[in-house]
């Protein structure tokens, strides 16, 4: 198994691609994005991650790792595309769409002896699925070829650190295809460990990981209205309790984002709609906070005519540049709608967002009346002075 192939070149495909070259395999990064390929092929990279754009300078130089918007054959495919989800009359669904055409694509070049790796989050029996699809169109029988789902569990911005130390969960559909995907990751991994398991279990396993933080911040998010209530400060409130022993509660914010946690949960729901109650009421619950804090900030500033609302980040994480799903995004339109008058500050987007002017701090800070901090971006840490000139609701704590 010498040469793989990375399908998706993302935030998970890229630094997986750059980590698999380091490690020794001869690595044919394909996105069906012809810019991606482009700007990756001029030693550039696309996203914003620490360290990555000298480690792929290295791994090109090397030899091992090359980019094209061709997919050719391979001893191992790796699938790293996108699974978000839509709403369609008010019902929530995976959209499935890319790993399905992932799996057309490498069911055209794959050859018997071949093993798939599904790194992308996915519903329950999406790995069984995918199999078919490429046993249908490849015309080579499952045990011809094997497949197993071994979801990716790092976080953006420790992604190289952690794609080597993190545990791995590698769910083969048969137990040859188990070890087949464990012998690449021994390969990678410094300190992280290897847990064998079935490609289902491996499926619940990374939602259930998203799924159990996202209740616990939606508890945090509850504990935060309840506390505005009460006149006592949440952050407070939440570090004493966590001196329990027992008790590790998350920190409350102006919602869930990312492609993450604020999506596997409903991959679940989809499928379990009568079970997953407390999953359910969860996501309303991290979803609606948005336009609750959309409300204080109104109620803040309702009595001066004509206010201007800075809010300051609108990534879903501290210090990225990752806008998917982000709730700061919901609240500039819950502000907008409001009547109120927004500009933003996100120091990782050169670019206004969504129709949303986004200025430098010291700007932002001058022209506006008030301002909502909702992440702990490291700038806004630095400069908490300038923040506090102006009255401001703090979604995270930052100014404690
Ligand atoms: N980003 C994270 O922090 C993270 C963490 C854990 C798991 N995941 C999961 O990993 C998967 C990928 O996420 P991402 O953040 O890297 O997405 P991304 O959008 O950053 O990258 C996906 C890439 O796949 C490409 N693509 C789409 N269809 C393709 C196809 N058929 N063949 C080749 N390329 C194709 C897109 O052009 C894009 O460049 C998702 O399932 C996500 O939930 C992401």
């Amino acid at each position: 198994m010498k040469k793989i192939a990375i399908l998706g070149l993302g935030y998970i495909g890229l630094p997986t691609a750059i980590t698999l070259a380091d490690a020794g395999f001869v690595v044919a990064g394909f996105d069906t994005n012809q810019e991606i390929v482009n700007i990756l092929n001029t030693g550039r990279i696309h996203i914003v991650e620490p360290g990555l754009g000298e480690a792929l300078n290295r791994s090109v130089s090397s030899g091992r790792l090359t980019f094209s918007n061709e997919l050719t054959g391979a001893d191992v495919f790796y699938i790293a595309v996108p699974t978000p989800f839509y709403s369609e009359m008010g019902r929530i669904s995976a959209d499935l769409s890319y790993v399905k055409s992932a799996a057309s694509m490498i069911a055209k070049v794959i050859k018997e002896g071949n093993l798939v790796i599904l790194e992308s989050t996915v519903p329950p029996r999406t790995t069984e699925m995918i199999s078919k699809i490429i046993e249908e169109e490849s015309g080579l029988r499952e045990q011809d070829f094997c497949i197993a789902h071994c979801p990716e569990r790092v976080i953006p911005g420790h992604m190289l650190e952690e794609l080597k130390n993190n545990d791995r969960i590698v769910g083969g559909r048969t137990k040859k295809a188990g070890e087949m995907a464990k012998e690449i990751y021994e390969k990678v991994l410094v300190k992280g460990k290897i847990r064998l398991t079935d490609d289902l279990t491996a499926e619940m396993c990374k939602l259930t990981e998203n799924t159990f933080r996202d209740i616990n911040i939606a508890f945090a998010n509850e504990l935060s209205i309840i506390c505005d209530e009460l006149g006592i400060d949440v952050f407070e409130l939440i570090s004493l309790a966590n001196c329990h022993p027992r008790v590790n509660i998350l920190n409350p914010g102006v919602g869930v984002g990312g492609h993450c946690i604020a999506v596997d949960p409903w991959f679940i729901y989809e499928q379990f709609p009568e079970e997953a109650k407390l999953i359910y009421a969860a996501r309303l619950r991290n979803d609606s906070k948005p336009k609750y804090v959309a409300d204080c900030v109104f109620n803040a500033v309702k009595d001066k005519k004509d206010a201007v609302i800075a809010v300051l980040g609108l990534s879903y994480k501290p210090d990225v540049d990752d806008l998917r799903e982000s709730p700061s995004i919901e609240l500039c339109h819950e502000l907008t709608q409001l009547g109120c008058k927004v500009i933003a500050c996100e120091p990782f987007v050169d670019s206004d967002v969504n129709g949303i002017l986004n200025l430098p701090l010291e700007e932002a800070i001058r022209r506006c009346d008030y301002s909502v901090i909702t992440l702990k971006h490291t700038v806004f840490s630095e400069n908490k002075d300038l923040i506090a000139s102006k009255p401001y609701y703090d979604c995270v704590g930052l100014m404690k």
